[in-house]
């Protein structure tokens, strides 16, 4: 059974860290449950934070790109890597998951073939983030194209997770009888064991986290949306306000004049 610790001391320094070396201070006590479906949509969390960071580091990268901690950005491109790709994708989804979703067939066994192909493309696009990253700042040559590569890596993900959580891993959840289910929770947490010597998920929120935090990104307040406009007081003239909001910030302003 899946056990987790609820721990974030470290949360700072966990992104000086390398993710094995994180993996030391993830112990399994306080046991509770985490089904295979439960362990699968919360690993998609892990990589929407990192999908977050990308985001986020567009717009800087297109104005002031010699200011960006690429170190950091490479640090998240690296957990994506091993815990999104290596892991998540080779060892659960395309070992377990989607071979089983052929088997059934029906409208999900369609997906299939465009999520490997995404998974593909995928590892292509972090091999160049961690290329253009390596060096610990992001040369005026691969400013823009970072930025595109990020842009299209979000958008691409964000559809293949949304894709997997609402279709794949109900039709896969359906496909296989409740004491299968349950086995698969046990063989994933094997398999989590032998890839990370310990609770893989556990290790990769303090990495996220130490992203983060570097990064400027911990505080989650900041991402709440400026108010709407009021009816009537849209900026018909002026334009779009909305295209006015960076991305990232701190204080949004309010769209009420
Ligand atoms: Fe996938
Ligand atoms: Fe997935």
């Amino acid at each position: 059974m899946r056990a987790f610790d609820h721990s974030r001391r470290g949360l700072v320094t966990a992104g000086v860290l390398g993710f094995a070396g994180l993996m030391a201070g993830c112990s399994g006590e306080d046991a509770k449950e985490v089904g295979a479906v439960e362990d699968l949509m919360r690993e998609h969390g892990i990589l929407r934070r990192v999908l977050l960071i990308y985001a986020e580091s567009v717009p800087k990268l297109r104005t002031d790109a010699a200011s960006v901690l690429a170190t950091h950005l490479n640090k998240a491109a690296q957990l994506f890597r091993d815990f999104g790709e290596d892991y998540h994708e080779r060892k659960l989804e395309e070992a377990y998951i989607f071979p089983r979703i052929e088997k059934a067939g029906g409208p999900a066994a369609g997906l299939v073939d465009p999520l490997l192909k995404q998974h593909q493309r995928g590892r292509e696009i972090t091999q160049f983030i961690l290329g253009a990253t390596a060096s610990g700042t992001v040369s005026a040559a691969d400013a823009e194209p970072l930025a595109r590569a990020f842009e299209a890596f979000v958008r691409m993900y964000q559809n293949h997770t949304a894709r997997e959580d609402t279709v794949i891993f109900p039709a896969w959840k359906n496909a296989l009888p409740a004491s299968e289910i349950e086995e698969m929770g046990d063989k994933f947490e094997e398999i989590e064991k032998a890839q990370f010597g310990g609770d893989g998920f556990d290790a990769a929120v303090k990495q996220v986290d130490g992203i983060e935090h570097a990064l400027g990104f911990a505080d989650l307040a900041q991402f709440t949306a400026p108010p709407p406009p009021r009816a009537g007081t849209s900026p018909a003239k002026g334009g779009n306000a909305t295209a006015k909001v960076p991305l990232s910030s701190p204080l949004p302003p309010s769209w009420i004049p």
